[in-house]
């Protein structure tokens, strides 16, 4: 019988799969907490690797397929529609009311994943008739979670769920008024995806590219070290208009930056913050 080795994921391994990253791909992950990134490489050396560390770190390395494969694994992707409904109801209610006095708008969701979040929002947006002076543009580090994202076509099996999370965000219709279903998926309506552009952005290393009236980065800072969440909170501080809106996940906050001085608390339970 075939005995495997198991590869033991320590400090050292992980600081040489992060040099190689940015080295061979030029994505920097040194600011990432290390625990859960830990994890994530040991799972993969768990599934993928018959053969020893070296071999792992030559392929990510140097093989471009097996390395997208090892940067899904790595980001987590998780996402869903009207993620946390009392955070979007909260949106309705504090933050659409005071966009509407502009008369256009910019909407930047930040590492967006495979985009729900971003149909989330522009169906609220649609409802509080915004959507027509609105452009989204959603951005993620990760290539393939965009192409996901641009098509706007979810499992359908999901939607039972996503059906009830629309209405307890504040939603009055039936969430199906906003995609066609087509052989198990839900495609939503193009006059929702017409306002919105996805393109690779990469919180760690990449700028500001516009001014924004409202961004949403939510889910994501968990992932980094202090010091790497107070950089992305700086740039999304650059990034607002004055009296723009900045939104954070649930477990997130803004303390670790000292750039929190330039903000004011809109929802604190929500994490919705207003640039002063
Ligand atoms: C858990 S998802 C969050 C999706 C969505 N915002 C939500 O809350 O449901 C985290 C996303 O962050 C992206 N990400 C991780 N590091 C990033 C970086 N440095 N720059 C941009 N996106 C990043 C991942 O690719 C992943 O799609």
């Amino acid at each position: 019988m075939e005995n495997h080795k198991r590869i033991e994921i320590g400090e050292g391994e992980v600081e040489k799969i992060i040099e190689a990253l940015n080295r061979y791909h030029g994505i920097d992950f040194s600011g990432y907490s290390r625990a859960s990134f830990t994890r994530r490489i040991q799972r993969i050396a768990d599934k993928d690797a018959n053969g020893t560390f070296d071999t792992l770190l030559h392929r990510v390395s140097e093989n471009k397929d097996y390395f997208y494969k090892f940067l899904k694994e790595i980001t987590v992707n998780v996402t869903e529609m009207f993620r946390d409904p009392s955070f979007f109801n909260s949106v309705r209610k504090n933050v659409l009311p005071e966009l509407s006095r502009q008369q256009s708008l910019q909407i930047w969701h930040a590492a967006c994943s495979t985009g729900e979040e971003v149909y989330s929002l522009a169906v609220l947006l649609h409802e509080a008739s915004l959507l027509e002076r609105s452009t989204i543009r959603g951005t993620d580090l990760n290539p393939e979670v965009l192409l996901t994202a641009k098509q706007g076509v979810y499992p359908h099996r999901n939607f039972q769920e996503y059906g009830q999370n629309y209405e307890r965000s504040g939603g009055k219709v039936s969430l199906s008024e906003y995609y066609e279903a087509s052989y198990g998926n839900s495609i939503f309506k193009s006059f929702l995806k017409d306002k919105m552009t996805f393109s690779e952005h990469n919180l760690v290393t990449d700028g500001s590219f516009n001014k924004f009236n409202l961004i949403m980065c939510r889910n994501v800072l968990i992932y980094f070290q202090k010091p790497l969440q107070a950089h992305v909170v700086h740039l999304f501080k650059n990034s607002l208009v004055t009296g723009g809106f900045l939104c954070l996940g649930s477990k997130e906050s803004l303390l670790f930056s000292d750039d929190r001085l330039a903000f004011e608390v809109v929802d604190a339970k929500e994490k919705i913050y207003r640039k002063i």
